[in-house]
């Protein structure tokens, strides 16, 4: 068992190459929907936020019309992008909801959100699950990289050599005492359990993990990473949320999952 007394170090962000902007560099609206909060941001080629991340918080019923009508709002006051990334926190394939376990399973299940956003905000959009689209932003490129997001649910998203794999939903997986990942390491799991017995359960999932991928890098990411209060094996970090947004750009990069899923609608629209 580690010592208990050190509180895990946030990884800084990789520094963001300041390049001359030239008049064809595209630019992203990358939009954040979370379980308690919608975000969204404009980057630049690099990642770097071009304007103010807006939030709002996620309306407690949120069937998909509501989180279109939201979503438009919420960005309404940025201008100037080319493109829409959006990570979604459930399955995603070819840009429907397959799975939407913190927003409301039966009304999400086949919408094509890929298609509501790109008729709304009239560009191309690329969606993909919220955890993966973390781990493109956290990712250095080499070897087994895992991540899992701590926050409303629990995220994980898995790379090998900067390629994501298919997407695994470890928070529906079993874990622990007849609980799934989720149910035990959760923001309600937390709240419930109390932060000592919650660390020990987010240490136990680490070596868990490490078991079943191997990786080479865990990151941890979400909102309650911070909560993280004993030292972290040296293949371990913490990593800053803001990644959840600055992953968008890899979307449109050719470091993205390979995947045509992803690419259809944008496609379309070329
Ligand atoms: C969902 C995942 C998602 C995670 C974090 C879980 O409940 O099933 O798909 O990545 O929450 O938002």
């Amino acid at each position: 068992m580690k010592a208990k007394t050190t509180t895990s170090k946030v990884v800084a962000l990789p520094p963001v190459r300041k390049a001359k902007r030239l008049s064809t560099e595209q630019k992203t609206l990358a939009i954040d929907i979370g379980g308690t909060g919608l975000k969204a941001s404009v980057l630049d080629q690099e990642g770097e936020m071009l304007t103010e991340r807006v939030r709002v918080e996620t309306p407690l019923e949120c069937p998909p019309a509501l989180m279109v009508e939201t979503l438009a709002k919420l960005v309404a006051p940025l201008v100037g992008y080319d493109r829409v990334s959006v990570g979604f926190p459930g399955v995603v394939r070819r840009g429907k909801i397959m799975t939407a376990h913190n927003l409301g399973q039966k009304q999400w299940k086949g919408f094509d959100l890929d298609l509501a956003l790109t008729q709304k905000l009239g560009k191309p959009v690329r969606v993909l699950n919220d955890a993966d689209i973390q781990g493109l932003g956290a990712i250095s490129g080499r070897g087994v990289e895992m991540v899992i997001t701590l926050g409303t649910g629990l995220g994980s998203s898995l790379a090998e050599d900067g390629r994501l794999s298919t997407h695994l939903e470890l928070a529906h997986h079993p874990f622990r005492k007849g609980e799934t990942y989720e149910e035990q390491l959760g923001n309600a799991a937390l709240e419930e359990a109390g932060k000592k017995s919650w660390n020990r359960r987010v240490e136990h999932a680490i070596e868990a993990l490490r078991i079943l991928t191997n990786f080479d890098h865990l990151y941890i990411g979400g909102g309650n990473a911070k909560a993280i209060r004993f030292e972290l094996p040296r293949d371990v970090s913490v990593v800053s949320n803001e990644l959840g947004m600055r992953g968008g750009i890899w979307l449109w990069r050719e470091r993205s999952p390979g995947s045509t899923d992803i690419f259809r609608r944008a496609e379309l629209l070329a």
